[in-house]
């Protein structure tokens, strides 16, 4: 009772600061009601250092002030009007306090009914709760925010340097940023205040539910020009092609690098099909394979900068001029494998970003997210168009998810980065392992475009083992810490078999292109590097002893 007592006082105390902020009540009514709660702090101050003595009654009610006057009812309505027109939605007084008599108090029989705690609204019982879970999750909004939540995750000046999707931008930007986010989504000057370089937003409309993860500040041309950057969240990372997929229309042409995600050329191949879209398969390796595809109807290009699963590099800076030849046409990057981390290819001119954020932006295996940035404003909309009539919009929670590992994103990438390296050694030593593909080491066929495009690389490994498909399919299968799983880029390290993965290719077509049995790839996770490599040596080892 006690406990209910002082809670209640503290309340009472909050109210009568918000009534002289307000100028609610008079000067004589406030010191009143101040004096009754002095007399209430006090006799629970006693009686909790004399707990054998009965707590002191309440002051007589007439000392209390209510709101039973017509001036005072009038004085009020007034207030709430005010308010009203303030948007300021969450401290809402009860119905009951309007009354001339007051109704009975719920916790002590002297409280006044409109000094308790604000009651639910029956009509909207989200005014004081918020519309999910998701919103006490959130960083308390700032009292006249309406409609919206935001979050800000707070870095600091080294950490938003050190991770290039939320770098810093100069003063110019961080206005034109503002101006942006406040047109669009009508963030009120103050909440916008609160914003900073490297700050990400995220906005909940809560008349629709549904969420974006909007304008990262991010991605500085040093040599050129600062991108302003907008991002839109989809369901899954083939959510997220599946709607750049939808920017063409029946009877345009695009060009597909031939050395994607096997389970992305499927389903490029499968909806170009139905949607009358015609499909060119080059080596976006070679940009004048790339030119010569070019035809007057081509409207995209898509590549991997580095491909799933033989790590073939792309230089991005060139196929990008070869696009830009050719007015209209759109250059998509799907830089899930690298991340922003390590790889910004806005800055060497692609039009838009994919990335499969299940993988290692997010990083943890446990969220399903796509996640498309550009800085096109008209593309923008057209994405979003497609993302609500398609229904791809992500879960709140896994949105949310997202955001908090988006945080530790570059201590994970440089950790995957020297785990993969070790483990890639540690693969060329070993006499049972034919041949190891991994961008650190010495004989990487693209190292010099490597340096040049990338600050770095994931924990990417593949390698060909000396021996058959049974023999991969031994080893994989004899692995204890690494999981022989189809996800990558999360802490655990996982193998598979890429031509065991679902792939349009058929058995030939996939070993020309030197996706062979005895190919495993590898996402070497943030293990100890030691223990992967006596997992490694262990299933090796009981792979070819048994033979
Ligand atoms: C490069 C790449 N893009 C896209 C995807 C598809 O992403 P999701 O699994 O989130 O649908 C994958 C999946 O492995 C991938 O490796």
């Amino acid at each position: 009772n006690f406990c209910m007592a002082s809670k209640t006082a503290e309340r009472l105390q909050n109210i009568r600061l918000h009534f002289e902020k307000h100028h609610v009540l008079q000067a004589d009514s406030l010191e009143l009601y101040q004096r009754w709660i002095d007399a209430l702090q006090s006799s629970i101050a006693r009686a909790l250092t004399h707990p054998a003595s009965p707590p002191e009654s309440p002051p007589p009610t007439q000392e209390c002030p209510s709101f039973s006057t017509a001036s005072q009812d009038k004085a009020r309505d007034v207030e709430k009007r005010r308010q009203k027109k303030q948007r300021f939605p969450r401290w809402r007084f009860s119905r009951q306090s309007s009354k001339a008599t007051p109704a009975p108090p719920r916790h002590a029989s002297s409280f006044p009914s409109s000094l308790l705690p604000p009651a639910r609204s029956r009509q909207n019982p989200h005014r004081l709760t918020g519309p999910s879970v998701l919103s006490s999750l959130t960083r308390p909004s700032a009292r006249n925010q309406k409609r919206y939540e935001c979050q800000r995750l707070s870095l600091t000046p080294a950490s938003a340097s050190a991770c290039p999707l939320l770098d810093r931008l100069p003063e110019t930007k961080r206005v034109q940023l503002r101006s942006e986010i406040k047109k669009k989504y009508d963030i009120t000057a103050k909440t916008l205040s609160i914003l900073e370089v490297g700050d990400i937003v995220r906005v909940q409309h809560q008349t629709t539910k549904k969420w974006d993860l909007i304008a990262k500040i991010m991605e500085i041309k040093p040599r050129k020009r600062s991108y302003l950057l907008k991002t839109l969240a989809f369901s899954s990372g083939v959510a997220a092609i599946t709607a750049v997929i939808h920017l063409l229309n029946c009877g345009d042409h695009w060009i597909v690098h031939d050395d994607l995600y096997p389970g992305v050329i499927k389903e490029l191949r499968d909806m170009a099909l139905k949607m009358g879209i015609e499909t060119t398969f080059v080596d976006a390796r070679y940009c004048d394979r790339v030119r010569a595809a070019m035809q007057p109807n081509t409207r995209l290009v898509w590549i991997e900068p580095i491909t799933n699963p033989l790590l073939n590099l792309v230089d991005v800076e060139a196929v990008a001029r070869v696009v830009q030849e050719k007015k209209g046409c759109v250059f998509a990057v799907d830089n899930t494998f690298l991340t922003g981390y390590f790889l910004r290819p806005l800055e060497f001119g692609a039009t838009l970003v994919i990335y499969s954020a299940t993988k290692y932006l997010n990083g943890h295996n446990d969220v399903t997210l796509g996640y498309v940035a550009l800085n096109d404003d008209a593309m923008y909309e057209a994405l979003w168009n497609i993302q609500q009539g398609a229904g791809s919009v992500p879960s709140p929670f896994e949105c949310y998810l997202l955001l908090r590992s988006l945080k530790t994103l570059p201590i994970r990438m440089e950790k995957h980065m020297t785990n993969g390296l070790a483990v890639a050694r540690y693969l060329q030593a070993e006499p049972h392992v034919e041949k190891v593909i991994h961008p650190g080491l010495d004989d990487y066929s693209s190292s010099a475009l490597l340096r040049h495009q990338c600050s770095g690389y994931s924990g990417m490994v593949a390698f060909y083992l000396r021996g058959c498909a049974e023999d991969a399919h031994r080893f994989v299968t004899s692995l204890r810490v690494v999981s022989n799983a189809d996800s990558l880029g999360g802490c655990e390290s996982t193998a598979k078999i890429p031509a065991c993965l679902g792939t349009s290719y058929t058995p030939e077509e996939a070993a020309l292109r030197g996706i062979t049995p005895n190919l495993v790839r590898m996402s070497v996770g943030l293990e100890d590097p030691k223990d992967i490599i006596a997992d490694l040596d262990q299933a090796l080892k009981s792979t070819f002893t048994e033979m």
